[in-house]
């Protein structure tokens, strides 16, 4: 089973790959913003993905407009209600300025 190491909170939560890092995080009680609530509008779920990125979806056009937007672009950066981790990932999550 993939898991998802959280390197700032130093945890680690199992998933079954099929939910996106958000919803994975928040039921197993790792707190993290998420103002829209998961549905890509409002970019606080800003994640950096320190490991595994090989193990997630691409980004699409969309998110990749919203991470334009709240200038959080690069590599590395993705929006955790976007992204399903297929894999194991390590990702750091990202402080709100
Ligand atoms: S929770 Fe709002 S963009 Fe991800």
């Amino acid at each position: 089973m993939p898991t998802i190491r959280v390197v700032d909170r130093d945890v680690e939560v199992p998933t079954q790959g099929a939910d996106p890092i958000l919803f994975v995080l928040l039921d197993n009680r790792v707190t993290i913003t998420s103002i829209c609530g998961g549905n890509m509008s409002c970019g606080t779920c800003n994640v950096e993905v320190v490991e595994g990125m090989e193990n997630l979806n691409p980004p699409s056009d969309d998110e990749a407009r919203v991470l334009e937007r709240i200038k959080r672009q690069g590599p590395n950066v993705r929006l955790a209600c976007q992204c399903v981790p297929r894999g194991d990932v390590a990702i750091r999550i990202v402080p709100e300025d």
